[in-house]
């Protein structure tokens, strides 16, 4: 077994930064005629999946996602940018969170609206399927140490919530 799976080194939050842009289409539409959630949906996993696996430098799975915030509508022609990092790591799991803002297609030089915000969780997996060792997160700024903290809180929650639900209904 190599150093760096007994004792991993771990990357920035800068490390994992990634950024998906795509203009928004007419097969992009709900029955409103604005873009539809789910597409924002994939969009925000296909992005944070991409930071999950720069973070942890292997595949990585999409284990939850427990929030998805979105705070304003998109339209067609909008372009839209989603921007991804990992915010937290623990032994096998991840916390990624992402913000989308869109460039209006009829305002362009105004700045770009925040239209979601989102935090996945995300685990590293190996050949086989199963949860692997990934490598520490080390937050940098304040704004990285902020969201670190706020990280622990959501998987806290997260933990309690599963744990609570596992034993109203009896399960292990
Ligand atoms: C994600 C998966 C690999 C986890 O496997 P598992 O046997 O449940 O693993 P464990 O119970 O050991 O948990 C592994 C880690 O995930 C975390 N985790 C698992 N389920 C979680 C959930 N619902 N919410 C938050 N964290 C979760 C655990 O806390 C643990 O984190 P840690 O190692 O950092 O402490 C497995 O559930 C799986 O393969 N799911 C399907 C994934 C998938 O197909 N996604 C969609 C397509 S990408």
């Amino acid at each position: 077994m190599s150093e760096e799976s007994t004792n991993p080194v771990g990357k920035p939050t800068a490390y994992s930064r990634v950024t998906l842009s795509r203009i928004m289409t007419a097969v992009d539409v709900n029955l409103y005629g604005t873009v539809h959630g789910g597409v924002l949906m994939k969009f925000i996993d296909d992005v944070a999946g991409a930071a999950a696996a720069r973070h942890s430098g292997g595949t990585a799975v999409t284990a939850a996602i427990d929030e998805i915030v979105f705070s304003e509508p998109v339209r067609v022609g909008d372009l839209v940018h989603a921007h991804a990092q990992v915010n937290w790591a623990g032994r096998t799991s991840m916390e990624v969170g992402v913000r989308v803002v869109s460039q209006r297609w009829d305002t362009a030089e105004e700045e770009p609206v925040r239209v979601a915000t989102a935090y996945l969780v995300f685990v590293g997996v190996d050949v086989a399927g199963g949860p692997r060792e990934i490598r520490p997160v080390l937050p940098e700024t304040p704004q990285d140490e902020r969201r670190f903290r706020e990280a622990e809180i959501r998987r806290a929650h997260r933990l309690a919530r599963r744990q609570a639900i596992q034993q109203h209904r009896g399960t292990p």
